[in-house]
């Protein structure tokens, strides 16, 4: 298996507070691995550490065999590592294709077009559908952002990650906030994704959780206390010590 994403002993601490313990791990391309732990324990900081938005203390991130660390989130990027925010960041009056086909400009460099020239660029459209077909969003492409469903929200925010055409994708709880009857098509949309892209996926909802990954990697207080298989995670004493206690307890209830 071939390495895209290697974090070396990563550390930061906010004040006296270490919120990133000496965290290293690695994932191959095409992993599909999910990112758990209570609240608090650190994922949005390593993820922020990850792609730049957070300045670190020590450690080290690397893009296949380029060495990131020193890069602000922009050129991370362009290197291929592509995140979503756990809090959605779109624009309510702009439409789902808009979104797409700027977001395809921009990874061109050619954001400085006026918008709607983008209409006159077949290569641009035809990505822009494609994408949105992977996201089921073709219907919702005209419409604002502001008259669509949050979980729908939530699609176009992976599709815009994806238009970034990225290596390693780094998504901060794409289930936060959308119906627990529409995690579906979350979960739906996730499994349209290339096969060659990797996945990193921070997520509270264990049955997406569980359905999404083949690796699962607890971090607690800033460490990680597990990397494994989701079979066997629900059975580790300190997993289900520091989170998973409930869970594993009403599964096997049930
Ligand atoms: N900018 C900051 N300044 C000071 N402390 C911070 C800052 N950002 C995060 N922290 C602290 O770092 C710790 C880890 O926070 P983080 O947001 O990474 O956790 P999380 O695992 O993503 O939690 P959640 O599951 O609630 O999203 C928390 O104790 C938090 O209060
Ligand atoms: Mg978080």
């Amino acid at each position: 298996m071939s390495v895209i994403l290697q974090v070396d002993r990563l550390m930061k601490s906010f004040g006296g507070l270490s919120v990133t313990r000496d965290v290293s791990l690695s994932v191959a391309k095409g992993e599909r691995v999910a990112l758990i732990g209570p609240n608090g324990a650190g994922k949005t900081t390593f993820v922020n550490l990850v792609t730049g938005h957070l300045k670190r203390d020590s450690g080290r991130v690397l893009i296949g065999a380029k060495d990131i660390s020193n890069l602000n989130p922009m050129q991370r990027v362009r290197a291929g590592l592509v995140r979503s925010f756990q809090v959605t960041r779109l624009f309510a009056d702009m439409t789902p294709e808009e979104h797409v086909a700027l977001a395809i400009l921009q990874r061109e460099k050619r954001s400085g077009r006026i918008t709607g020239s983008y209409r006159a660029m077949p290569e641009v459209m035809r990505e822009t559908y494609d994408i949105l077909d992977t996201l089921g969003l073709v219907a919702l492409a005209q419409v604002p952002v502001s008259a669509i469903a949050y979980g729908q929200q939530r699609l176009l925010e992976i599709a815009l990650a994806m238009a970034l055409r990225p290596k390693v994708l780094l998504l901060d709880e794409p289930g936060a906030g959308v119906a627990h009857g529409d995690t579906f098509l979350i979960e739906n949309a996730l499994a349209q994704l290339p096969d060659d892209l990797a996945v990193l996926m921070i997520e509270h909802d264990m049955d997406l959780v569980f359905r999404f990954a083949k690796r699962v990697i607890v971090l607690a207080a800033g460490e990680i206390i597990f990397d494994g298989s989701p079979r066997d995670v629900t059975g580790d004493a300190l997993v289900r010590e520091a989170y998973l206690g409930s869970y594993a307890d009403a599964s096997s209830a049930a």
